[in-house]
């Protein structure tokens, strides 16, 4: 059952002086997946889904969830970027790599990392829906309570977390700390690293 995951992962003491404290444990986003999967499972029975995943923030999170969910799957990636802290009010995202596939007519779900104003999720919305899925709907294993700027349907959420600056699972600063098998909270919020 347990794939031991994070075994080879440095110890929370490594990161002692970055690290204020483990937000999420592994256990629990382990579990969290476990019943996302379940409901994705039934809520696409008989659908041909396909997973969009938002790089590189969600490749963990692509993973572990796929393995959760016991249909036919596709996958394709995006990875975009933002223009520096401007994004954070802008919303303007620039897209470094577009899907491979097209969507027309199929089944999308796009998979984020985590929703911080959710300028990015809204603008990467649009995008899609101007190639025409038969649906598109938004798995994100974060959203940070309170801040966000515009309204969005996120269908399928993780943990809703306190508006700190994380780390781990898949999340970075400054390219770093995303192998880490839990989210932590960064001792200092540093400003948006994108
Ligand atoms: P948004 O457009 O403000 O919602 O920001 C979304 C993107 O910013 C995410 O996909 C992450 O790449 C990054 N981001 C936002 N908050 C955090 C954080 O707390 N830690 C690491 N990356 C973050
Ligand atoms: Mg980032």
């Amino acid at each position: 059952m347990s794939r031991s995951r994070g075994r080879l992962a440095a110890p929370v003491e490594t990161y002692a002086d970055d690290i204020e404290n483990v937000l999420i444990k592994a256990d629990e986003i382990e579990a969290k997946l476990a019943e996302m999967g379940e409901q994705i499972t039934r809520d696409y029975e008989g659908r041909r889904l396909l997973l969009v995943g938002v790089l590189k923030g969600a490749f963990i999170l692509m993973s572990d969830l796929a393995r959760e969910i016991a249909l036919p799957l596709e996958f394709d990636f995006m990875a975009v970027s933002s223009y520096g802290s401007a994004t954070r009010t802008s919303g303007v995202v620039r897209i470094l790599k577009d899907l491979d596939f097209e969507i027309s007519g199929r089944h999308v779900l796009l998979v984020e990392d985590i929703i911080d104003s959710g300028l990015t999720l809204l603008y990467l919305l649009k995008y899609l829906q101007t190639r025409t899925p038969a649906s598109l709907e938004v798995c994100a294993l974060m959203r940070k309570k309170g801040i966000q700027k515009v309204a969005l349907d996120v269908r399928y959420e993780g943990f809703e977390i306190p508006p700190r600056f994380v780390v781990g699972y898949g999340l970075d600063y400054r390219q770093r700390y995303r192998n880490l098998p839990y989210v932590a909270v960064m001792r200092e919020d540093p400003p948006h690293s994108g």
